[in-house]
């Protein structure tokens, strides 16, 4: 198969690149040679209270699975990514932020510290003790970061949900990890509307009676309900409370976040990440990968209710005394120039967004783009899903002048930070291809039956051992955990995505294998959305499966079978794509709500998803074998129905 262009590495990039292509194969080799040696470096980037003297403490294997790292040291991560700096880069901007209507704010390194000190204050005062979680549901704001480091400086564990998701699911989170505390804002802003985030708390709490604090961000300054004795605004909490706060010595294994993710299965999982593995891999791998150097300005768009946002806003750029941009807007607003004017306002060096955003704007054409400057680009980076070559060659083409190279970054919730990427002082990049796995991961592809293929081929993507960024377990449920990533193939993490091996031995991402969807690089377990849709009162059974989309890369197609005395109507179509809006969030809604008298079942019940996934592809002549259906007259239906047909 031939794999398109090859874009060589800029001579001046081999030149003065952190890793070069000797340097990753040097790297490389090391990590098989000299393990220890090798991670003892990569942890070495962090400032340790006690240094650890072991290494790595790993077993995959289900008698004796453990996943340790650096398990006897101690450090803190709020001093890691701020305090550290103080000496040489007091002064520096940690952060800086564009508001969704275009104000800016900064925070230098000194004035960053003493802002989470406060807060760390406060939350002590509330009686917020190492261990305990807090809920975190913010705007893309500087008080986002400072929190999660505030919880960080005194040993909380946070818990961060994107401010896109509904009361309901807010609940379902703080109810998992039972957290008593929560952080919000009056409002959000975005693309210049309105999200009514304490609203929205508010409703999530009447079902969350353990919850004693909420504590309030300004964002808008509006009128919000306050709960007596509950809820208290920010502000007024940090009035009189000192700055200095005393960072918690923490254990490399101490958690240090959960985040809740979607699988195949169930309600989302929390992903639990600890304090030291997790931070030196979200740091070696940001300088890694962005050939980042202290004090360039750094974009990476996401939000840090997801965990590009944890560990590449604010993890992995702080801890490398970085300077990053918090952006609180959308990309069309006001106009789609937006990204390229914010690059120029701030003069950005190196920017990171997603293949959904490139596609979006690229339909726009090229002038929004070119009335811009981008001068002070020099690195372009993707994320969470894979991107068409079409759209890498118009982000390396239109938005980088061809001069940027484009970092394809692989990874996931679970990871921690990137699994694999080209490196752009080492690798050639190939348009839509991850290139290479980072020094220290180990991938290996499988047949389904769990044999190893070797050479250039397609199987499913594993990873034969630990790096530390790895997450540590599902929060409050080992089993879990285990069963979810390490029975498919003993001995292994499967990462549950498809994956195809060039005769360079480049790695190309082809998508989920299991029941996630990535709907505009937001991952959407299949089993959430139709759990929501049988929550309806008119619908007796739903089954969802993903579809191509140009913009979103999947959309959710959604086929519904109502109950007996219920009609289809167009009505009804609107009514369950907002149901589900609101159950789990507006970027879960259903792109398409097929009607259909019966789903096509095995005689023993279970949903045949292959059919489904076929009829929503448009893929009508090869919908395989269907004998095995207990009626197959439904899948003439569902094919006579299809939306579009
Ligand atoms: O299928 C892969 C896809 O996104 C999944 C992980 O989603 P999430 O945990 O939300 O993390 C997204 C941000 C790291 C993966 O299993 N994915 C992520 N990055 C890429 C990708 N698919 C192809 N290419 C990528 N660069």
């Amino acid at each position: 198969m031939s794999d398109g262009e090859v874009f060589p590495v800029p001579k001046a990039w081999a030149q003065k690149a952190h890793m070069d292509a000797a340097g990753y194969e040097a790297a490389v080799a090391e990590v098989e040679t000299n393990p220890d040696a090798f991670w003892t470096k990569v942890a070495g980037r962090l400032d340790w209270m006690t240094p650890f003297t072991q290494v790595k403490d790993v077993s995959f294997e289900k008698e004796d699975f453990h996943i340790r790292w650096f398990a006897d040291g101690v450090l803190n991560v709020s001093v890691n990514c701020l305090d550290r700096h103080i000496a040489e880069r007091g002064d520096q901007p940690a952060i800086l932020w564009e508001s969704d209507d275009g104000l800016m704010a900064r925070f230098t390194y000194r004035e960053a510290l003493a802002e989470v000190c406060r807060i760390a204050n406060v939350l002590k005062a509330k009686g917020v003790k190492k261990g305990d979680r807090v809920t975190i549901y913010l705007p893309m704001i500087p008080a986002a970061a400072f929190c999660m480091l505030a919880c960080a400086r005194i040993g909380a564990i946070h818990s961060v949900i994107f401010g896109g998701f509904s009361p309901d699911s807010i609940a379902g989170r703080i109810q998992d990890c039972d957290s008593r505390i929560v952080i919000t804002a009056d409002e959000g802003l975005r693309g210049g509307k309105i999200v009514p985030l304490k609203r929205n708390v508010d409703e999530a709490l009447k079902s969350c009676p353990q919850v004693t604090d909420v504590i309030v961000v300004r964002r808008t300054k509006a009128d919000v309900p306050m709960t007596e004795g509950r809820d208290a605004f920010l502000p007024d909490l940090k009035q009189g409370v000192s700055d200095v706060c005393e960072p918690e010595p923490m254990n490399a294994e101490d958690p240090l976040f959960i985040l809740y993710t979607s699988g195949s299965t169930g309600k989302p999982k929390g992903v639990l990440h600890t304090t030291g593995g997790y931070l030196a891999w979200a740091a070696y791998t940001h300088e890694l990968v962005f050939d980042y150097r202290p004090g360039e300005v750094f974009w990476c768009t996401a939000d840090v209710g997801w965990v590009t946002g944890h560990s590449y806003v604010v993890y992995g750029p702080l801890a490398n005394a970085g300077t990053s941009l918090m952006f609180e807007g959308v990309p069309n607003y006001p106009d789609h120039s937006r990204f390229w004017e914010v690059i120029d306002k701030y003069k950005v060096e190196i920017f990171y967004t997603a293949p959904t955003a490139i596609r979006a704007l690229m339909r726009e054409g090229d002038e929004p783009v070119l009335k811009t400057s981008r001068k002070s680009l020099r690195l372009l980076g993707t994320v969470g899903e894979p991107i068409n070559p079409e759209a890498w060659l118009w982000y390396h083409r239109v938005v980088g002048e061809g001069r940027c190279p484009i970092v394809d970054t692989y990874w996931q919730t679970e990871t921690g930070a990137c699994l694999a990427s080209p490196l752009p002082g080492a690798h050639p990049t190939k348009p839509g291809s991850c290139a290479k796995p980072m020094p220290g991961v180990k991938f290996q592809l499988v047949e389904a039956d769990g044999a190893v293929i070797t050479g250039a081929a397609s199987g499913n993507l594993c990873i034969t051992d630990s790096w530390p960024g790895q997450m540590r377990t599902v929060y409050g449920d080992d089993q879990r955990f285990f069963d979810t990533y390490f029975s498919t193939y003993p001995g292994k993490y499967f990462t549950g995505d498809g994956c195809r091996r060039d005769e360079d031995g480049y790695y190309w991402i082809t998508g989920r294998v299991d029941d996630v969807i990535n709907v505009s690089g937001h991952r959407l377990g299949t089993a959430e959305i139709e759990s929501a849709l049988v929550g309806n009162e008119n619908v007796a059974e739903a089954a969802v499966v993903g579809y191509p989309h140009d913009i979103k890369g999947q959309g959710v197609y959604a086929y519904v079978t109502l109950k007996a005395d219920v009609h289809p109507t167009d009505i009804l179509e609107a009514e369950l794509k907002g149901w589900v809006r609101r159950e789990i969030g507006p970027f879960a809604a259903p792109d398409v709500v097929q009607f259909a008298p019966g789903l096509p079942k095995t005689r023993s019940g279970k949903i045949m998803r292959r059919i489904l996934r076929k009829i929503a592809e448009n893929d009508l002549g090869n919908l395989g074998d269907t004998t095995t259906l207990a009626d197959p007259a439904v899948v003439e239906d569902l094919v006579k129905n299809r939306h579009g047909a």
